[in-house]
């Protein structure tokens, strides 16, 4: 039996007056997780969200929550997104540099799954010793701040070269894909090996959510 692929909304593109509703619309519609974007404005030239959000959310929902630091300095954090519910802790390796196994394994020691992200113009070569570390890898496919962008097709041989490194070593790690994600690019990020696509708007803007979680998925 093949593996189905993880379909994980942001709720970046949700409306935030009515956050609670937007969570419980994903989960019943389908959605395997739910991708938190958290953005500091220093990182990342936009602010959204911070701790309290997803305590809050984390009431309505069951579902694991993937929390997506895009903040400087996320050791300061970790362990207060680890104690408001989240499943998954990612941090950039662009934020994190030298200290990333330490942050990777500070989120790990508070029971929480870790994973690195980066950038699209950071090569995998850096991550290379930190993937052994990871839960799971998160691979941009577009610059980082704001949802709605268009995918970058060239991050599709950083996933498979992750994909290789992962399954020729039988690392228990997912292949994440993050960014201008919708039905064609659904389907390439797929072939290049990727186990969980996270998507924004075009979760959030179709009219019909439990159909659009379905196509993303490119079952038949
Ligand atoms: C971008 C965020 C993404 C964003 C994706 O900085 O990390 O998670 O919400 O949005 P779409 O799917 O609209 O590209
Ligand atoms: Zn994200």
């Amino acid at each position: 039996m093949t593996k189905s692929v993880k379909i994980a909304p942001s709720v970046l593109s949700a409306d935030f007056s009515k956050i609670g509703e937007e969570v419980i619309k994903i989960e019943r519609a389908g959605a395997d997780v739910v991708h938190l974007d958290v953005m500091d404005g220093v990182f990342v030239p936009n602010i959204t969200f911070g701790i309290k959000m997803v305590k809050d959310m984390r009431k309505v929902s069951r579902l694991p929550f993937d929390c997506h630091l895009m903040i400087v300095n996320p050791e300061k954090y970790v362990e207060q997104f680890a104690l408001a519910g989240a499943d998954y802790i990612t941090v950039h390796y662009e934020a994190c540099g030298k200290n990333s196994a330490s942050v990777l394994n500070k989120i790990k020691s508070l029971g929480v799954k870790a994973g690195i992200v980066i950038n699209p113009n950071t090569e995998v070569s850096n991550i290379i010793d930190l993937v052994p570390l990871c839960d799971m890898v998160l691979v941009m496919s577009v610059y980082p701040g704001f949802g709605g962008q268009s995918f970058i097709a060239e991050v599709l041989d950083k996933c498979r070269a992750i994909r290789r490194l992962i399954d020729e070593n039988g690392y228990d790690c997912l292949l994440e894909i993050d960014g201008g994600i919708n039905k064609n690019t659904a389907k390439l990020a797929i072939e290049a090996g990727c186990d969980v696509l996270v998507a924004g708007s075009a979760v959030f803007n179709a009219d019909d959510t439990c159909a659009i979680i379905k196509a993303l998925r490119c079952e038949e």
